[in-house]
């Protein structure tokens, strides 16, 4: 669990000199993402001033971080790297696989009990080669890293979307696929594009019932889900300053939803504190040392305007609380506009639920202020209309609220406390009664909120509120209570108004915890035995896919052509599909049957061209396999946005599928596709989405000519025999095209040729 403060010091010896080179090269004042970026070149990487959102660069991350679900394909395929251990210093962390039910001893017990054979092996791996395995229980991957790993200046990549929490210690975090991850693992660099940066300059200063949560909910409101794809968001100003570490991580963690590369803060003494709390004093005094070096030079943020590509500035001191939602987390009301808003969309005003929890919101301080509104609730006599349920971050957290009587304060309003774990936010919740998919209202702190996503019922409107917020809104039952406003009829029929929260930033009598679920690796793991099951329905071994033949791919059918938003949970869906993430062969059912087609308006219903009937996308998908008849998907915008699943990738390149051609993409998707050696191309001309016909037939004109920045040609063949040729745009560097020659890019590891 140790933290590995020389690898830290080592960071910090070479960033003054790393960071006045690219200073000098640059010929400016530099943000702090740029000195971030610029410090953790790749050994090799020319020195020269990048370009923004132009130029492919490489990287060395100093850490890697992967969630229980991701990790076993990730960890799969570092086994079929042929590696001894991990390059760099990485954790493995079970929080996505435990379901929330009946409360945490039990639902822990279930767990461990249904995916013991996936925990075996992930705590075997991770034994054997090297990495720190977090057992289940132990919390959730984003807030140990914060609690654990994360330090001021650093790079790391994780194989999860909200990997990027970890800015709110100043690092750059970043989520990536599997397959980038096992990149770092074993000891390869890191490709990035590298990123254009957007500065939010924050002003005034929180108070009342506004959190930093309201301050991403701003954010997303006014980039929407794409805005800040491509991008660093990098916040500054004294807002900033006045934000406590966690609150800074909520921030940074919400980042994934407006599709930033990442976002981050300048070290700070609320970052102080918070190293000091979680007892890493070590790192305070070593980042102490190279302070300049943590945050951007002072002319950045003295002239913003100058430095940045964009500039966002928010004034704590007037922004409103936020309810973003109902699915998708860009959508933002100001509190005081909700009931109009509510009416006016008929959105259900009753709400059934109140969830606090998640990587997002889920510290000390999110528990704590949240805690204070159910107290007011309990001593004035309020009956909550909606239930409760909690889920710490960590063991390190709930060992420490329970023992400062939070929990117990929770549980006066019969909350359900659950696992240490996602849950919920992932899909892991067997909540009573949605499989009637009634329309119902639910709040809750965590940062998605896509249709189906916490409960599997589509009609299930989720929005997304400060932990204080879901508080007061579940205790009212209504969506459109303003607590700052409103006022609620106690069990006396009294009026009583809540007053703001209040919390503490950090426990006043620190962090405590028994077992934090840690098991550190063995110092050789040469003789740890890995066992994978050959009749396993959850693990399968990686078989290599086929290079490509140097041919164009021609006859290829129109698998589907999908309508609007198409995010990684409606290619590869969560919930109860999270099982077989180990299981290319078995996961790979669920490929894209959650996409619409554009054809019929029906979800999971694709005509399969070669018997003319209609049938479930994998179904027909696995028709063209078997039939050896190759196939591509043609989608529209900010396809693949969401998560950094590299199944959302490896499962069409599994059943295959030859090419994914879209309006345009989410970045880690699209990176995914190239790994697995896919063809990522975009639509040259948007319009010609609308030529694309359903009984197409498609043939590639000139992949046998594919080279960087030339589009592609592909001819699409109609049922009554006309064409139409349109151009594919695409980002494919040398090296990404020597994944799709060789099949994928773990195939040039593999072969020592990466
Ligand atoms: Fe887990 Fe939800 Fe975060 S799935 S990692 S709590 S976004």
């Amino acid at each position: 669990m140790a933290f590995d403060i020389e690898m830290i010091e080592k960071v910090y010896a070479t960033m003054a000199a790393r960071v006045d080179k690219a200073r000098a090269l640059v010929g400016r004042p530099l943000t702090l993402s740029e000195k971030i970026l610029y410090s953790h070149l790749w050994e090799g990487t020319p020195s020269q001033s990048f370009t923004r959102g132009k130029d492919y660069v490489d990287f060395a991350p100093d850490r890697v971080a992967c969630q229980d679900a991701t990790a076993q394909m990730a960890l799969l395929q570092f086994m079929h790297a042929g590696k001894s251990k991990v390059a760099v210093p990485t954790t493995v962390h079970c929080d996505h696989l435990i379901q929330a039910k009946v409360g945490a001893k039990t639902d822990l017990q279930v767990a461990n009990t249904q995916s013991k054979e996936v925990f075996d092996f992930l705590s075997s791996v991770s034994n054997k080669y090297g990495i720190g395995f977090w057992k289940p229980g132990s919390g959730i991957i984003h807030q140990i890293v914060l609690e654990n790993y994360a330090f001021p200046g650093g790079m790391m990549i994780g194989t999860d979307s909200h990997t990027v929490n970890a800015g709110g210690l100043g690092m750059l975090a970043i989520g990536v696929g599997g397959a980038d991850a096992v990149d770092v693992m074993s000891g390869m660099s890191w490709e990035l594009k590298f990123p254009k940066l957007i500065g939010v300059k924050l002003t005034g200063k929180l108070s009342g019932w506004t959190a930093p949560k309201d301050v991403i909910l701003k954010v997303a409101d006014i980039l929407t889900v794409k805005g800040g794809t491509g991008a660093i968001v990098e916040y500054f100003g004294e807002g900033a300053e006045s934000m406590s570490c966690t609150g800074k991580g909520t921030i940074c963690n919400m980042g994934a939803e407006i599709g930033a590369t990442t976002s981050t803060f300048g070290y700070d003494d609320s970052m102080r504190r918070y190293l000091a709390a979680t007892g890493r004093q070590a790192v305070v005094n070593a980042a102490d040392k190279v302070a300049s070096y943590l945050t951007a030079d002072a002319e950045v943020y003295a002239n913003p305007e100058k430095y940045f590509d964009q500039l966002i500035e928010i004034n704590l001191s007037e922004l409103e609380p936020h309810i973003n939602g109902p699915f998708t987390p860009d959508r933002g009301t100001p509190v005081s506009q909700m009931k109009a808003e509510a009416a006016a969309n008929g959105w259900p005003i009753k709400v059934e639920w109140g969830l606090i929890g998640s990587c997002t919101n889920s510290s000390y301080e999110d528990m704590s202020r949240a805690a204070s509104i159910v107290e007011q609730a309990v001593a004035h006599g309020i009956t909550p209309k909606a239930e409760f349920g909690i889920n710490p971050g960590s063991e390190q957290i709930r060992y420490t609220i329970e023992r400062d009587g939070i929990i117990a304060t929770f549980e006066k309003l019969g909350t359900k406390v659950f696992t240490n774990a996602c849950g919920p936010c992932i899909g892991q919740w067997d909540r009573e009664g949605a499989d009637k998919q009634e329309k119902n209202t639910i709040v809750h702190s965590f940062n998605r909120n896509f249709s189906k996503r916490a409960d599997g019922n589509p009609n299930t409107h989720a929005f997304v509120t400060s932990p204080e917020m879901v508080a007061a809104i579940a205790i009212s039952g209504r969506l459109d209570f303003n607590p700052i406003t409103d006022s609620l009829i106690n069990d006396k029929g009294e009026e009583v108004k809540l007053v703001a929260p209040t919390g503490d930033e950090l426990p006043k009598r620190g962090f405590d915890v028994e077992d934090a679920g840690f098991q550190a690796p063995a110092a050789d793991g040469s003789s740890v035995q890995v066992a994978v099951s050959e009749t396993s329905d959850r693990l399968q071994l990686l078989a290599p896919f086929e290079a490509w033949d140097g041919k164009n791919v021609t006859g290829a059918k129109l698998l589907i052509k999908a309508y609007g938003k198409c995010t990684t949970d409606h290619i590869s869906m969560a919930g109860p599909w999270l099982r077989f993430r180990g299981h290319l062969d078995n996961i790979s059912n669920n490929m894209l049957i959650g996409a619409e087609n554009a054809f019929n308006g029906k979800v999971n219903s694709v005509k399969n061209q070669i018997t003319g009937e209609y049938a479930e996308v994998p179904v027909v998908q696995r028709a063209y396999k078997a039939a050896g008849v190759p196939s591509i998907v043609v989608g529209d915008h900010n396809y693949g946005e969401g998560s950094s699943r590299e199944h959302a990738a490896m499962e069409p390149r599994f059943l295959g599928v030859k090419a994914v051609l879209v309006k345009s993409f989410a970045r880690i998707h699209e990176t995914n596709l190239k790994k697995q050696g896919m063809l990522a191309l975009t639509f040259a001309n948007e319009a010609d989405y609308d030529k694309i016909q359903e009984d197409d037939t498609i043939n590639f004109l000139d992949l046998t000519e594919f080279a960087p920045g030339k589009p592609l040609t592909l001819e699409f063949v109609h049922a009554d025999g006309s064409k139409d040729v349109i151009l594919a745009n695409h980002t494919y560097n040398e090296g990404q095209i020597g994944w799709f020659v060789a099949g994928s890019a773990l195939n040039l590891i593999a072969a020592g040729k990466a």
